[in-house]
């Protein structure tokens, strides 16, 4: 870890946007799906350092709810990447301590990707250490509405009333229950926008974009974002 890092001022919650995968591979000349792959020793990467320096939650955007849209082949590439990842890399995860979870509609996620889901998430289970929320089929704006959903449920039955919906509450009916919000969003690859990402939990992050693409994303940008969010005077609409 960087030397100037405030060991006692750590995000406790850091959110990753791992943008850049195409552009990475076709300015190789390779094909997109390629970026894809290598983006996959960068998630290795981001889970292992946020692990080894602290962090209590990493959430990596793997799929949203919009990136049905792309080629059916690229969609099916993503998804068995994401098998591949978590069938390679549950041994070592586990050993690390890591809790996973996975938040987002996973209705929409093929039956294979789901037993490797389980697979991984059950094996990790009793662990206490870094927790990685993987988002997959996750959009924030779809996440609201899920809430707002089973709210209405809970009051049509009887379980809730109108007076008991408040900021705390509605946040235990989003997919981060029990989580701090993120205190850093990081989005590589250049874009600076959000993109249905922790819509409702962003509200207070500090961002922090860079020009990197994700599969070149490694300990030292990670230290970059930190050393950023470090140097914030976080004053929640006060004045410090
Ligand atoms: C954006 O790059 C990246 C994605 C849409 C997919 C990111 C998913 C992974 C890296 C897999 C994650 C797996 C696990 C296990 C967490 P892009 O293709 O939009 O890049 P471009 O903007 O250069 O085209």
């Amino acid at each position: 870890m960087n030397q100037k890092i405030n060991p006692n001022n750590m995000p406790r919650h850091i959110g990753v946007i791992m943008d850049g995968n195409g552009r990475w591979a076709q300015k190789r000349g390779m094909m997109r799906t390629s970026g894809h792959r290598h983006a996959m020793n960068a998630v290795k990467t981001a889970i292992s350092y946020c692990s080894q320096i602290g962090i209590e939650v990493l959430t990596l955007y793997a799929f949203s709810t919009e990136n049905w849209k792309r080629p059916v082949e690229e969609v099916s590439v993503l998804m068995n990447l994401i098998v591949e990842f978590l069938l390679k890399e549950t041994p070592e995860m586990k050993a690390n301590n890591v809790v996973l979870r996975f938040i987002g509609d996973l209705s929409r996620v093929p039956e294979k990707s789901i037993k490797a889901i389980d697979y991984s998430v059950n094996e990790m289970k009793n662990n206490s250490g870094l927790l990685v929320n993987i988002a997959l089929n996750y959009g924030g704006r779809n996440e609201i509405v899920h809430a707002v959903k089973s709210i209405c449920q809970k009051v049509g039955e009887g379980d809730l009333s109108i007076d008991q919906i408040n900021e705390q509450t509605f946040a235990e009916y989003l997919y981060t229950v029990g989580e701090p919000d993120p205190d850093l969003i990081i989005r590589s690859g250049g874009e600076t926008r959000l993109s249905n990402f922790l819509t409702w939990q962003s509200a207070y992050s500090e961002l922090y974009f860079t020009d990197v693409f994700w599969p070149d994303f490694g300990e030292d940008e990670f230290d970059n974002a930190i050393l950023y969010f470090q140097a914030k005077d976080r004053r929640y609409g006060g004045i410090g």
